[in-house]
């Protein structure tokens, strides 16, 4: 399903966005724009910009990585969005030869240009991509109950359509799997604020998130190093990524996730992340895991 295709994206928010020195926290800013900085209009030229600690930041991060390598082997997977995040941890992985597999969730709500990621992650890295859709049964029966596009009806149900179209594929995705790796950031939200680079998932299993402590600028100028694929829809001022129908542009100062379910007043979290979708909790450590309780994930709602 492409974006044009969907009755909620306002065409009048595709390229709200203009500079503006607004920094606020987890809001996006134009501040990377500048000479030479890339392409007028793309993602990278407005946001890509080496700030200091990134060096000290990427290391943190690979080691990270190749310690869930060394301590969970094949038990370990990257749970990817396709979002410019989790290109990032695809290019390390690829990089620095990490053995672990990559898996996605189809929604069978996401745009042509997310999955069209995953022949590109084929060509440019030779690594494949693990895709899981939702039981057709249990779609089916919930579009005829409530409608195709009931998101916008009431919170409840959002989660369901979000517990039927990606939790209950996660759980499999998950299932043999003792770590997930996935492109959390702490700047993402206030929900995220405290996301530690390990935290327990509360289903048993380990969740990694090796860019916990990434900045923006730090995703582009990655990006940008290293030309990263990623999602051209970036280039429109979305800077978070998930379902068609359920992800609109931003306007400059609005929070990253401004866009996503845009017309809810809640904590804007699908139930992939439980632990970050009320007050944030956890310590962190590069090294060591966190063992907080989480409410419950990888289960319909
Ligand atoms: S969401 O919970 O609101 O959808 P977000 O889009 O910010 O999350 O992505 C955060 C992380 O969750 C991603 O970096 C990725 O690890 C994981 N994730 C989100 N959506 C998917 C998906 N469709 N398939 C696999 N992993 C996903
Ligand atoms: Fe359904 Fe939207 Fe959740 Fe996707 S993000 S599963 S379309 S409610």
């Amino acid at each position: 399903m492409s974006a044009e295709e969907s009755p909620l994206v306002s065409s009048l928010d595709r390229g709200a966005a203009t500079v503006s020195s607004l920094d606020a926290p987890g809001a996006v800013s134009a501040i990377g724009a500048g000479p030479g900085a890339g392409a007028k209009g793309s993602a990278i030229g407005l946001y890509a910009r080496a700030t200091p600690g990134f060096d000290e930041r990427l290391a943190r991060t690979v080691e990270v990585l190749r310690q869930v390598a060394a301590d969970f082997g094949p038990g370990a997977l990257q749970s990817t969005s396709l979002g410019v995040e989790d290109m990032v941890i695809t290019d390390l992985i690829a990089r620095h030869h990490l053995p672990i597999a990559l898996a996605t969730l189809d929604t069978g709500m996401l745009h042509d240009e997310t999955l069209a990621l995953i022949p590109r992650i084929r060509n440019r890295y030779g690594l494949e991509v693990e895709v899981f859709t939702p039981v057709r049964e249990q779609v089916l029966h919930f579009v005829r109950a409530n409608g195709e596009f009931p998101m916008t009806r009431s919170v409840e149900l959002r989660k369901a359509c979000c517990g039927v179209r990606k939790l209950e594929p996660l759980s499999r995705m998950l299932t043999g799997r003792s770590a997930w790796i996935t492109g959390l950031r702490r700047e993402q939200s206030a929900n995220r604020a405290d996301v530690p680079f390990r935290e327990d998932d509360g289903q048993g299993r380990t969740k990694i998130n090796p860019l916990a402590e990434w900045r923006w600028a730090d995703v582009w100028h990655y990006v940008q190093l290293h030309d990263v694929p990623y999602n051209p829809l970036h280039d429109q001022f979305m800077p978070s990524i998930g379902c068609a129908p359920c992800t609109r542009a931003i306007a400059v100062g609005e929070d990253f996730r401004a866009g996503r379910w845009w017309w809810e007043d809640s904590a804007k979290e699908c139930g992939l992340h439980a632990s970050h979708s009320d007050a944030p909790s956890a310590t962190e450590s590069p090294t060591s895991a966190t063992t907080t309780s989480h409410a419950t994930s990888g289960a319909p709602v």
